[in-house]
């Protein structure tokens, strides 16, 4: 059986006092979950989570990366710093990403690339818009986006990818996905992978949900059969929140 993975997504917040002070009190409250927990932190708190981190059952990730390992890439960071300080996981293409910092298929496949070659678990983001999906596009969409990010890769190498389906109407809207929306896009893709892969591969992949989860809905979503845990925004910013949707249990 596939375990869950409970991930949040600090996206540009909390200064390192800030968050220290987090992982000291969320500590103590998911100790004892069979869930995997992880928090990918902005780069200036990668160093103090990872010190805070050590002994835990928390695992510490960065949102972001460069797919080259050096180079004349100002402001950039390689995979293998991320690396060689500790870091265990890396968000890479999401949507926000992909709106703001013209992130493409392109680069999320070379990102995903680089990750794995360095032993990093990556996080890969895919999701539709609201005109996507109210044109009738989310499952050709969100299976094209998953295909073009594992391109090239082995069915051993798929296995180690983390996919985060979110839906870029769900975040930070407050609108969540009905659990079975969720259900039937996550098992497009787990379809779409199955094909390429073969149906062990995609037995095995861990695919998320994210997209405005809270407590009051992390539940009902993660008890769905295609549905592994979730990438959580803006209610990993509350260690007792966040604390509540990471202890989820079947
Ligand atoms: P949200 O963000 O939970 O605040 O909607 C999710 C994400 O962007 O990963």
């Amino acid at each position: 059986m596939r375990r869950k993975v409970i991930a949040g997504n600090w996206k540009m917040n909390m200064l390192p006092n800030e968050a220290i002070e987090f992982v000291q009190k969320l500590e103590p409250l998911v100790k004892d979950t069979k869930n995997e927990v992880i928090l990918c932190v902005p780069y200036t708190d990668l160093f103090y989570t990872l010190n805070m981190a050590q002994g835990t059952n928390i695992k510490i990730g960065a949102q972001n990366m460069h797919y080259e390992s050096k180079g004349a890439f100002t402001g950039e960071v390689s995979a293998e710093m991320l690396k060689c300080i500790g870091v265990e996981y890396v968000i890479i293409g999401h949507s926000e990403r992909r709106a703001y910092f013209a992130e493409t298929d392109e680069t999320v496949n070379k990102k995903l690339k680089s990750a794995l070659k360095n032993e990093l678990k990556p996080i890969v983001c895919v999701g539709e818009s609201l005109e996507q999906r109210e044109k009738g596009e989310t499952k050709d969409i969100i299976t094209n986006q998953t295909r073009l990010a594992l391109e090239g890769l082995s069915p051993e190498e798929v296995e180690k990818v983390i996919i985060a389906y979110e839906p870029i109407w769900a975040i930070g809207t407050g609108k969540t996905a009905t659990a079975n929306d969720a259900e039937e896009s996550i098992h497009a893709i787990r379809e779409e992978i199955s094909k390429i892969y073969g149906q062990d591969t995609s037995d095995r992949v861990i695919i998320q949900y994210g997209g405005s989860v809270k407590s009051s809905n992390s539940q009902e979503l993660f008890s769905m059969p295609d549905i592994d845990g979730g990438l959580v925004g803006g209610a990993s910013l509350d260690a007792n929140e966040f604390a509540k949707i990471v202890n989820f249990e079947n």
